[in-house]
């Protein structure tokens, strides 16, 4: 991540002007004359040719919201070039939230993959006439998540198999002291039935990985489960072409939980998370689990494969048993790439959140809004829950119905009795195209949410409010 820096001493950089209701004395007049410069994510330039700094960026902050702020930040590092600095003057007054979202735009817009050719390696962002430092080391952490989450999730399949994924969780989790990781493979998968069936067809062969932040005193313990599939081929039920071609992202809610619960232990928050990512790649070969199986989930209950396409859930239902049967938690939050018909319902912007627990979806629907993470809840109905049935097992996996609800009603059975929440980030998980924080390729999305939604908790009963 390139620097970002509070800081007094003037600089000669290229500087920028948040412009909103609250006008900079200064700056009023240039403003009055640049109809809408306010406008939230607009930028106006000013050159000032053989002069220092050569150019004045006006930077709208729309209503003055945190989330205005963001795409101010996001719409700024993005019209400078990326070795550019830049100077930014805050307009006294400017509060610890605008600061934090300002700061997470500049990091979330200005976001370069890890192995891309160019990197704003030398960039470095000044900010002037601010105290909130605050506010500048949770927006870093907050953006840390994000960038580590992308990271993962645009690195080539080639590069990505279950192995590489968890030896990234280690060395990650090696950096933060208090973060222990266990990873399995082999025999000791050998009650997890629904991963050696999906990860059975590749030469990379599974991993599933759990790790613990566990602080003293905490009382809440949020366990974290996160869709791992490296690449999803579709199996034998394989994919068509178009419909294969991102499915690298197919891990992005391990990678989101992964980077959420990281965050968590840069921000010492006081309560107990667990993260499980079963990982595993769908891949189409001679030993591909197939269409017909019948597959031993981890809690003993049995699945009759409908289509190998369906692979999440099935490697879903042993972590959540694990879980269940070994951990106990307060309540648990699964985050999965797991239907297409997530954007075929909400878009390509909004994932799909089920939650039989109003006051834990009300949670995380708000650590969404904060995040600029949009959710919709749809309903757990029982209208197509006759589809389940299986003439060999305890249900299928790929019943008729409507995708997104038919998969969060597979999933039910496996939470156990605990509070629960399924988010179904197919449709945000990637970006077609730049817009504002929002990077051309993976999002991140999630982890940024889970940081908000984790640190609002209290360490103490407060987990739905
Ligand atoms: N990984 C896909 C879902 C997906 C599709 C994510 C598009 C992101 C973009 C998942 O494993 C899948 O293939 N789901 C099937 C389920 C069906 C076979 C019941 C789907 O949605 O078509
Ligand atoms: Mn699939
Ligand atoms: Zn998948």
């Amino acid at each position: 991540m390139f620097d970002i820096r509070l800081t007094d001493v003037p600089g000669t950089s290229t500087r920028v002007v948040p412009v909103g209701p609250e006008l900079d004395d200064e700056m009023s007049a240039l403003v009055t004359a640049t109809e809408g410069a306010g406008a939230r994510g607009r930028i106006t330039v000013f050159p000032r040719p053989l002069r220092s700094p050569a150019r004045v960026l006006l930077a709208g902050i729309g209503d003055g919201a945190e989330a205005d702020w963001r795409a101010a930040g996001a719409a700024a590092i993005r019209e400078t070039a990326d070795d550019e600095d830049l100077e930014i003057h805050l307009p006294a007054g400017t509060t610890a939230e605008a600061v934090r979202g300002l700061a997470e735009g500049l990091w979330l817009g200005g976001y370069r993959y890890r192995d891309a050719p160019r990197q704003p390696r030398t960039r470095e962002v000044r900010i002037h006439g601010t105290p909130h430092a605050e506010s500048l080391t949770r927006a870093r952490v907050a953006a840390r998540a994000a960038w580590l989450a992308r990271d993962l999730t645009n690195t080539p399949s080639s590069v990505k198999n279950p192995e590489w994924l968890a030896g990234q969780v280690v060395a990650e989790a090696a950096t933060r002291p208090g973060l222990t990781v266990t990873v399995r493979a082999g025999a000791e998968l050998a009650r997890f039935g629904g991963l050696l069936a999906v990860g059975g067809g590749s030469v990379s062969p599974p991993r599933f990985v759990e790790m613990s932040w566990n602080p003293p005193g905490a009382t809440t313990h949020v366990v974290l489960v996160g869709k791992g599939i490296t690449f999803d081929t579709g199996g034998i039920s394989i994919k068509p072409r178009d419909g294969m071609k991102l499915m690298k992202k197919d891990m992005g809610g391990a990678a989101a939980v992964i980077a959420a619960t990281l965050g968590a232990a840069d921000l010492n928050l006081p309560v107990r998370v667990t993260t499980l990512t079963p990982l595993a790649e769908n891949a189409v070969s001679g030993s591909a689990f197939r269409p017909g199986d019948v597959i031993t989930h981890y809690d003993g209950s049995t699945s009759e494969n409908t289509n190998s396409d369906a692979e999440g859930r099935i490697v879903l239902a042993d972590a959540l048993g694990y879980s269940a049967d070994v951990l106990h938690p307060d309540l648990v939050i699964n985050l999965a790439t797991l239907t297409g018909a997530n954007s075929v319902a909400l878009g390509k912007r909004t994932a799909a959140l089920f939650s039989p627990d109003d006051a834990l979806a009300a949670a995380l629907a708000t650590a969404g809004a904060e995040a600029g993470e949009q959710m919709w809840r749809l309903p757990l109905s029982d209208d197509y829950l006759e589809n389940l049935r299986s003439d060999i097992a305890d249900r299928v996996s790929a019943p008729g119905g409507p995708g997104s609800v038919m998969a969060a009603l597979f999933l039910r059975d496996f939470f156990g009795d605990v509070r629960w929440a399924h988010l179904d980030m197919s449709a945000p998980s990637w970006a077609e195209e730049h817009d504002l924080e929002l990077t051309k390729g993976a999002t991140g999305w999630g982890a940024r949410t889970l940081l908000n939604y984790l640190s609002a908790l209290d360490g103490g009963q407060q987990a739905g409010a």
